[in-house]
């Protein structure tokens, strides 16, 4: 990139000077126009001001929702306030203080099971530190043998992946399910295929998440029903869907369901949830019983009593201190409404695509492209994209993250944890991969370039409950900086991870 255009971007305020009051109403109103049902999302406009004001005072916008949810002023006050005048114990002793907080213990894990509209006689919920310890209870607990086969979409984050490794220990066998280049999309013609292979006298695990972290697609619940009748226990990961989609566990029945709170309202962090049927928590083997799992354990002989139900499965002592804060953090959620929360999000992810797909370099030639679907249906508003020179060459992911840093705006870039989905919409073959082993003393820098990656991954732009039209103008006003870039400075900071 020649000098003095990087120092004109340079020199640019940090917040881009807001377009004329007048051209801006006239938007707005076509915006409104084009979603109608926007209108009725205004009390996020008045909790951006009362409860998120710290975002327009540090001059923010934040786009990594599926990264990390933001949480309202008013939980923390409440949290806070519960911690200043109460004294409380380690729970699940008898005196005063463990009581009081035992019982807030178990008000927090009646809340999620009504959140979620769990019925507690077929549900349990457990607390674990996020979704990847609710992923990996379920990894290290389900009776994989020989014969025994794991299923799982290409779209899966690592600590779905991850579990492979605990089949693979125990002699089970793990298959793909691939998705469709475009959509990134399972094609629901092919999946039955995988569904019907199922071994008759076998434990069979089929895990898929609810939405995907890399594209945003949301993948049928309706599979949950389909598998479970052809002889699959299901996970489903919800950690990307549950914070601006309502998931009703009356209505759907999978056997595992994994989420972090910090998703859903960001605080607080360092709790996630297992919601289990209590059915299929029976078929599970934990490896090994700690404090807070048995009722009772001898050392001179090599026995102990498992405790029953949530129990069992919670190593030592819950993080007690946070559990009040999930139960107002849901309430929260119930108080703003999951559907306004939704509607807010498919507005305005339907204008940041429209946003990508009008930026055109001068002579047409599209400025960025978008992976997975470019339309609002059946999707949540994470969107994946890459900027693009004129010359149809990907935009550096990290020139992308220093710009972005220059107009305050934070998105996530890279391959988000989710490998499968990237392979697919990079179209990085099986071979490619096999044939470019990740040699020992190699940078990531140097295994992209020997595999012939084009950068170092994507970009993804993720909205949720705090995100408003002034997000979409300064992102789409960041967006135009790589109209007709032609090239990237080569002072870009190496590569340290994916
Ligand atoms: C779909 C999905 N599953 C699992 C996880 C893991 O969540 P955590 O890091 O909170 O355990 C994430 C995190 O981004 C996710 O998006």
């Amino acid at each position: 990139m020649d000098g003095d255009r990087e120092r004109r971007l340079m020199s640019q305020p940090a917040n881009p000077v807001t377009p004329p009051a007048e051209r801006r109403q006239q938007s707005e109103a076509a915006f409104h126009l084009a979603h109608p049902r926007y209108g009725g999302t205004t009390v996020l406009d008045d909790l951006r001001r009362s409860d998120f004001a710290r975002l327009d005072a540090g001059g923010h916008v934040y786009l990594d929702y599926t990264g990390a949810g933001l949480y309202a002023d008013s939980q923390l006050r409440e949290h806070l306030e519960l911690l200043r005048s109460n004294v409380f114990g380690n729970p699940h002793s008898l005196n005063p203080t463990s009581a009081a907080m035992t019982e807030l213990v178990d008000q927090a894990r009646a809340a999620v099971l009504g959140f979620f509209r769990a019925a507690p006689e077929e549900y349990v919920a457990i607390f674990t530190p996020n979704a990847t310890g609710a992923l990996r209870l379920v990894g290290e607990a389900y009776p994989f043998h020989a014969g025994d086969r794991f299923l799982l979409t290409f779209d899966n984050h690592n600590s779905v992946n991850g579990i492979r490794e605990f089949a693979r220990a125990r002699g089970a066998e793990t298959i793909y399910v691939p998705s469709e280049p475009r959509e990134l999309r399972v094609d629901e013609e092919l999946l039955p295929r995988y569904l019907t292979e199922v071994g008759g006298d076998h434990h069979n695990l089929f895990a898929y998440p609810a939405q995907s972290n890399f594209s945003g697609v949301q993948h049928p619940l309706a599979w949950i029903e389909r598998a479970q009748e052809l002889g699959w226990d299901v996970l489903l990961d919800a950690a990307a869907y549950v914070p601006t989609n309502r998931l009703d566990l009356s209505r759907w029945h999978p056997d595992f369901v994994a989420l972090s709170f910090y998703k859903m309202f960001g605080w607080p962090t360092g709790v996630g949830c297992l919601l289990a049927r209590r059915e299929a928590l029976a078929k599970l083997e934990r490896p090994w019983f700690s404090g807070g799992t048995i009722v009772a354990a001898f050392v001179q002989r090599e026995w102990y009593q498992s405790a029953s139900g949530a129990a069992h499965f919670e190593d030592g002592t819950v993080n007690f201190l946070n559990l009040p804060a999930v139960e107002i953090g849901l309430r929260f959620l119930d108080r703003v409404g999951m559907e306004t929360i939704h509607d807010r999000v498919e507005a305005l992810g339907s204008g940041l695509l429209d946003a990508l797909a009008a930026l055109r370099h001068t002579d047409g030639a599209p400025a960025a492209v978008v992976y997975g679907p470019r339309d609002f249906g059946r999707r949540g508003a994470t969107i994946p994209f890459n900027f693009l020179h004129p010359d149809g060459r990907v935009v550096d992911e990290r020139y992308v993250d220093r710009v972005a840093r220059r107009h305050s705006i934070s998105l996530r870039t890279g391959c988000f944890c989710n490998p499968g989905a990237g392979e697919v919409a990079f179209t990085i073959s099986r071979e490619t991969l096999v044939g470019g082993e990740f040699g020992e003393g190699m940078t990531l820098d140097h295994y992209i370039d020997a595999i012939g990656l084009p950068s170092g991954g994507a970009v993804r732009a993720s909205l949720g409950l705090a995100s408003n039209l002034d997000d979409l103008d300064r992102f789409t006003a960041f967006a135009r900086e790589f109209v007709e870039l032609d090239r990237v400075p080569n002072d870009l900071p190496p590569r340290v991870g994916c």
